[in-house]
């Protein structure tokens, strides 16, 4: 299955979720995640996100999200269409340590 992962704090692009055939997206305040029960690891959302927070779960960038995507996915609701970027994005974007900081 495929993750979203760091990246994905306080940005939320949601291109992914135009391109996922299978609709695994669910969406908090602060980040998107894949309902990991839903995907068909297809692959398309992956190269969709121009932050590049989308990650196989096999990916040691995308191993630790795998939990949190399975937990977060089944309490927040479905996402199929795409919004505005949070405020500040393109900053957010390049800032490490989001997890630590906006939602733990
Ligand atoms: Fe949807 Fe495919 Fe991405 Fe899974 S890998 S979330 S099925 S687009
Ligand atoms: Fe997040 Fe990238 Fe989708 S920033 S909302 S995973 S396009």
């Amino acid at each position: 299955t495929y993750v979203v992962t760091e990246q994905c704090i306080r940005c939320k692009y949601t291109d992914c979720v135009t391109v996922c055939p299978v609709d695994c997206f669910r969406e908090g305040a602060e980040m998107l995640v894949i309902d990991p029960e839903i995907c068909i690891d297809c692959a398309v959302c992956e190269p969709a996100c121009p932050v590049e927070a989308i990650k196989p779960d096999t990916h040691p960038d995308g191993a630790r999200w795998k939990d949190l995507n399975a937990r977060l996915s089944g309490e927040w609701p479905a996402v199929t269409v795409k919004s505005e970027p949070m405020p500040q994005a393109e900053l957010f974007a390049r800032q490490p340590d989001k997890f630590e900081k906006y939602l733990k």
